[in-house]
């Protein structure tokens, strides 16, 4: 049992270690870091060493009922605020997290094992952001007026739900708990984040720093395991709406939950997405964007990592190699070292499934894994959760590895003769997040957006989500958007209709 710290301080601090040890012990509750309500914690690890940072609060029930009863105490009040008002609350906690990216990067490195030049840096700062769009969003929470009758005057407003339940993964927990948190707390509801078992610190810091700012209640978070804290927040009878980010099959545990007490849920679940090189594109634009759309910089743990790419067979041989000396040249090694690329898996189950995959594929008759970049020769990373990159060539779109989500850093190669094969083969799949085709040729760019089966399609880029823009899959990648106002007002608030007899 880990005894519980004082919270550390709220000057910045660029020791992550500092941090995570100050962080251990603790969930954020009604505006206070306080200890788990059963005392236990669990362990937490660096994944590019393997040693212990620090240990968690262990969530249970207790905590949730402690969190839910701060939360309906609070919401009332903040919902009662002028919407512009809890806007800029919102919007002051993006300046005052502006101030933390750099420890915010190397927190979310030290526990996540993401590099912090490519991929940790980057998340903190599109933190800041979310807040700060969303802050200003306040004043659009409108309803309509409906000429329904001449001797009427009929409208609607947008209400808040009341308590939000939010479960957030390890991936990117900075930027997923933001896309949750701040419509719904600008909309007016009060939330509850469990974070996710791998990556408890950097958002308990957020929350920390959040605290400063928002009045206390209305925004808890709790670090626990999934069955013991996530399933008592998710079948709370407090909570009125839930939002999930993670694997399909906890998808529809959550889902389940929220239809047992017929509240509404929002899933952000896997995918595997299609990219499409017809051999008119610009083949460096699509090599380049290949590298970035399989996220190879966060080891493919990515909903929307390009994990199949169909190539035009005449163009194959060169973007293959092309493929594969790019990522090559890429550096595996201390998550914490600006010269870092490419960090690590985030646990060794997850590594031990990606392993498996590569197996698999590996057995398939005719494959070949092309094994990329090099496993970091420190002997102080010995331990650590590194994967080599993999492109596999001469995989099928029916085979295992092309059907099921692997999240790490594998994608495969498959040629096709023909577009209308290539559509075919990308929409021949479970899920359908996001999808993307590089070619020249308008027409048959405007074709391939119309028929693609995804929520997030691109032509000729393979950019990752952004505030603005609205996101979230079809299929068993997901139910509901976010990211964008549309996924405030329709995820976040009921509506209500009001009619008025004049006369
Ligand atoms: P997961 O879906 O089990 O975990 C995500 C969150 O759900 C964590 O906070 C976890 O504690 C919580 N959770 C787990 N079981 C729960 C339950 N019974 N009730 C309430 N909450 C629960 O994902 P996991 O196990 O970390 O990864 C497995 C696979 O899921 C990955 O290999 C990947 O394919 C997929 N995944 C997809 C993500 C995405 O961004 N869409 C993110 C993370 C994982
Ligand atoms: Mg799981």
């Amino acid at each position: 049992m880990h005894a519980p710290s004082l919270a550390p301080s709220l000057e910045p601090c660029l020791d992550p270690r500092i941090l995570a040890s100050g962080l251990s012990g603790l969930h954020l509750i009604d505006g206070a870091m306080v200890p788990a309500a059963g005392g236990k914690c669990f362990a937490v690890h660096n994944p590019a060493t393997m040693e212990v940072i620090g240990e968690a609060a262990e969530g249970d029930s207790a905590d949730v009922e402690h969190a839910v009863a701060a939360a309906k105490a609070a919401q009332p009040g903040w919902a009662a605020m002028r919407a512009r008002d809890r806007g800029k609350l919102v919007a002051a906690c993006g300046q005052k997290l502006l101030a933390h990216v750099e420890e915010l990067a190397r927190l979310t490195a030290l526990e996540t094992g993401k590099a912090i030049r490519t991929e940790s840096r980057v998340e903190a700062g599109v933190l800041a952001d979310v807040f700060t769009y969303y802050g200003g969003l306040g004043g659009e929470l409108k309803g309509e007026t409906i000429p329904f009758h001449p001797d009427q005057i009929v409208y609607t407003t947008r209400e808040p739900i009341g308590v939000v339940g939010a479960i957030i993964p390890w991936n990117a927990p900075l930027l997923l708990m933001a896309l949750k948190i701040a419509p719904a707390l600008v909309a007016g509801n009060a939330v509850i984040v469990k974070s996710a078992e791998e990556a408890p610190f950097g958002v308990l810091r957020v929350a920390q720093i959040m605290a400063e700012v928002l009045p206390k209640g209305v925004f808890s978070l709790l670090s626990g395991d999934g069955p013991g804290c996530g399933g008592p927040l998710a079948g709370h009878p407090g909570i009125g709406k839930l939002t999930f980010t993670g694997s399909v099959e906890t998808g529809r545990i959550i889902a389940h939950a929220a239809a047992e007490k017929l509240v509404p849920c929002t899933l952000e679940l896997g995918g595997k997405s299609p990219m499409i090189v017809m051999d008119d594109c610009d083949l460096e634009l699509a090599i380049a964007g290949a590298v970035g759309g399989m996220r190879f910089t966060r080891q493919g743990q990515s909903c929307t990592a390009a994990s199949r790419i169909f190539v035009q067979r005449n163009v194959l041989r060169g973007f293959v190699d092309a493929l594969r000396a790019k990522v090559d040249a890429m550096v595996m090694g201390d998550p914490l070292d600006e010269a870092t690329d490419i960090g690590t898996i985030i646990s060794p189950r997850q590594k031990a499934t990606v392993e498996r995959y590569i197996a698999i594929g590996e057995g398939i008759d005719g494959a070949v894994a092309h094994r990329c970049s090099a496993l970091p020769s420190d002997p102080a990373f010995a331990s650590g959760l590194f994967v080599r990159p993999v492109i596999f060539e001469g995989l099928d779109n029916d085979c295992q590895v092309a059907r099921e989500e692997i999240f790490g850093p594998v994608t495969m190669v498959i040629p096709f003769d023909d577009y209308e094969e290539a559509i075919a083969m990308a929409n021949d799949s479970d899920y359908g997040l996001a999808a993307t085709i590089w070619t020249r040729d308008l027409g048959r760019a405007l074709d391939a957006t119309q028929r693609l089966q995804a929520g997030f399609v691109q032509v000729n880029q393979n950019l990752v989500v952004q505030p603005t823009l609205s996101y979230g899959g079809v299929k068993t990648s997901g139910v509901g958007k976010e990211a964008d106002l549309r996924a405030m007002l329709d995820h976040f608030t009921h509506g209500k209709t009001v009619l008025m007899r004049v006369r």
